[in-house]
């Protein structure tokens, strides 16, 4: 638990990610008495019924059904999307932040348990909050007794540079939901670290809930020998370094491509946004796109050896903590030759 802020000092440990936020969603509504769970549209966290209508993106389509109530989205603060112009991050910040109190005055905050947010964003385009955001997000939980969860799955566990993605302001968070890079992903281990708060509603009550699996004890053995290597390796300290220099390429990359709109970085996650002009910034594919061009620049990528993935408009690149500079250079480049392909034959 030294890892976490000092307002929390307990886990209940899961499988992964989904249950991780499926225990979440139970603990709010039961220590809160209430039932609305805020979240954004542009999220993922995960694929169970519960976590599944947590998300905003096109997968929780066939999770939606009448017996899934309660979850509210609202939108992202997604700068470069949006139709208003901000001189700064504090502009940015108050405008989301405006819209979220408005949604709550509709909506009853005293009906809503909790705000769900991916730290960053993760797989919907690696979207960082401006500064402020997250700060401003809190003094609203407070306001109203919400309790604040951040989903930590992606971003967690160095990949920002910091041991959690909120770190990179100055927040502390009711509870953390987190899986992947706990274990490096070896083996299947997720959790909530719960706030004193919350840990003390169930001092003389039992959390009613738990798979056969849960904080297995193989899995925990693996989070903490992965912990302790990020420890003793520097991880962090290699996320931000390297991370630095991604930065940097991606800027170089943005300013040559036409098909790139916007570079997004902290540490080693990143994510490139493809758009047919970067102008209007019309985007390469439209939202939910089933046209597959997306997963073909995926595929020249996977075909000459950099892995990753992509959705919508967006690919993320989130090497492996160890990488050394000379191979981020080295992969970098055939990103470059990649993106010489789209400029030429996908705009
Ligand atoms: C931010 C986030 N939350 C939750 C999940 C779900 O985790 P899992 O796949 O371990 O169930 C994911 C998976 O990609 C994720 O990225």
């Amino acid at each position: 638990m030294d890892l976490a802020p000092d307002n929390m000092k307990k886990v209940f440990f899961t499988c992964g990610g989904s249950d991780a936020n499926e225990a979440a969603i139970n603990m709010a509504r039961t220590v809160t008495g209430r039932s609305k769970i805020f979240s954004r549209y542009r999220s993922y966290h995960g694929s169970t019924l519960g976590s599944g209508n947590l998300s905003g993106d096109p997968r929780r389509f066939s999770l939606e059904n009448p017996s899934a109530t309660g979850f509210i989205k609202f939108k992202d603060p997604y700068v470069y999307r949006s139709t208003v112009k901000f001189a700064n991050d504090q502009e940015a910040s108050e405008y989301y932040l405006q819209k979220i109190e408005e949604q709550l005055a509709y909506e009853g905050p005293e009906n809503v348990a909790a705000i769900f947010v991916e730290s960053i964003t993760g797989a919907n385009g690696v979207i960082i909050p401006p500064d402020g955001y997250l700060q401003g997000l809190r003094k609203i939980c407070d306001r109203y007794e919400i309790l604040l969860v951040c989903d930590e799955v992606m971003a967690g566990f160095g990949r920002t540079g910091k041991m959690f993605a909120f770190e990179n302001w100055d927040v502390k968070p009711d509870m953390i939901t987190f899986a992947k890079g706990v274990t490096s992903s070896y083996v299947q281990l997720g959790g909530v670290i719960i706030s004193d708060k919350v840990a003390e509603y169930y001092s003389d009550k039992v959390f009613q809930y738990g798979l056969t699996y849960s904080g297995h004890s193989l899995a925990c053995a693996a989070g903490v020998a992965c912990v302790n290597y990020y420890k003793k390796a520097n991880l962090l300290e290699n996320s931000r370094k390297v991370g630095k220099v991604l930065g940097e390429i991606l800027e170089e990359i943005k300013q040559k491509h036409a098909c790139v709109g916007d570079v997004r970085y902290i540490g080693l996650f990143a994510a490139v946004e493809f758009v047919k002009d970067k102008e209007t910034k019309e985007p390469l594919v439209p939202y939910a796109d089933k046209s597959g061009t997306m997963g073909k620049i995926v595929g020249l990528l996977k075909e000459r050896g950099f892995a990753t993935f992509g959705r919508e408009n967006n690919i993320n690149i989130a090497p492996p903590l160890i990488i050394s500079e000379e191979e981020l250079r080295t992969a970098m480049t055939i990103f470059d030759e990649v993106l010489d392909i789209v400029d030429k034959e996908f705009l």
